[in-house]
């Protein structure tokens, strides 16, 4: 009887843990959506993973542009979806992020939400084609020059939105971050798991700065972490097979997650935190460093002629 007892705890303690993970209760509850068919929105690296699911969630609206240098991957689909639309974007080359902003701004008369998705996470040292780290320069530099060309087409109405995923990652930050290594091409103390974690609190502090820099408009900015999703980025590194039932067990579905980008994506504004970096669609904190990496970003983009 005992045996049973603890056996059927167990089984229960196992489900409930995996419900958790999946993103517990906010992943079955269905949201209040705000009106999506008049809205264009913008999904960088809507090419696969979380993108892609994200993409196909928000299929309702006008239109939805997913972004990314691949299209392969998703082309085939994209005949089922017809308001999705494929755009070429490298965020390794901030030249071609200027590009894609002119043509952006050509093909479509404004751009309600934007979702800075896109992200890498490098196990080696490289570099961007203007000499910038990459995980930095991807995950940070070119989405910040990408959010900042594309504001003045983003309409200030209630439900204007920015969003950037990030990771629960950048809690593994060191506990004070000199970002002008990255910023003036200084060699980079640190190991690759702490470059992409410092990427990733960099998109927690734009978040707030875009935040605080549009804060006479009605445009909203959030920052979320999808969870720990079996994606492209989760398969480079290589597991033992052993493994495998444990990695299903503390993973997402790509789908899974979508649940918070969507959620973010498509909440009354007036129901969420500006600012705020965001959990299983739970507002967790506003992180800032008074803008200070905001500022000194801006100097150097504007250095380099990106912007006036
Ligand atoms: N997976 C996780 O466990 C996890 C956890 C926390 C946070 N995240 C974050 O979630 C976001 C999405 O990641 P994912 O897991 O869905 O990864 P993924 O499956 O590897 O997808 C990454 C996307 O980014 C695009 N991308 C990469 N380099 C690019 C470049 N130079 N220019 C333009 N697009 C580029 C890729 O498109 P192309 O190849 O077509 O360019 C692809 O669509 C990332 O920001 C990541 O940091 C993921």
């Amino acid at each position: 009887m005992n045996k049973l007892l603890a056996l059927s705890i167990g089984s229960i303690s196992l489900i409930a843990g995996k419900l958790k993970i999946m993103g517990g209760i906010n992943y079955f509850r269905k949201h209040q959506q705000i009106t999506l068919n008049d809205k264009t929105i913008l999904i960088t690296g809507g090419t696969d993973g979380i993108g892609w699911e994200t993409a196909k969630k928000l299929s309702k609206a006008k239109s939805v542009i997913v972004a990314g240098r691949n299209v392969e991957r998703i082309k085939s689909q994209l005949f089922n979806y017809t308001n999705i639309q494929y755009m070429y974007l490298d965020l390794n080359d901030l030249n071609n992020v200027q590009q894609f902003c002119q043509e952006f701004k050509k093909r479509h008369e404004k751009l309600d939400i934007l979702i800075n998705n896109a992200g890498v996470f490098n196990l080696e040292l490289k570099y961007t084609q203007q000499g910038f780290e990459q995980n930095f320069g991807v995950n940070y530099l070119s989405p910040f020059l990408l959010t900042y060309n594309l504001l003045d087409h983003i309409p200030n109405e209630y439900e204007s939105r920015i969003i950037f995923v990030a990771s629960r990652a950048h809690t593994d930050s060191p506990s004070q971050v000199d970002f002008n290594y990255y910023l003036n091409q200084e060699p980079i103390p640190y190991s690759c798991h702490k470059i992409y974690a410092i990427s990733k609190l960099a998109n927690i502090y734009e978040t707030s700065s875009f935040a605080n820099h549009l804060k006479d408009t009605n445009i909203k900015v959030y920052t979320l972490h999808p969870g720990v999703v079996r994606t492209h980025m989760l398969s480079q590194f290589k597991f033992n097979k052993f493994f495998t039932p444990m990695i299903w067990y503390f993973t997402k579905t790509p789908e899974q997650g979508s649940v918070t980008s969507t959620f973010l994506a498509t909440q009354p504004n007036n129901q969420l935190k500006n600012g705020y970096y965001y959990k299983d669609c739970y507002p967790k904190y506003l992180k800032s460093d008074n803008n200070i990496l905001f500022d000194n970003t801006i100097k150097v983009l504007q250095k380099l002629g990106y912007i006036k």
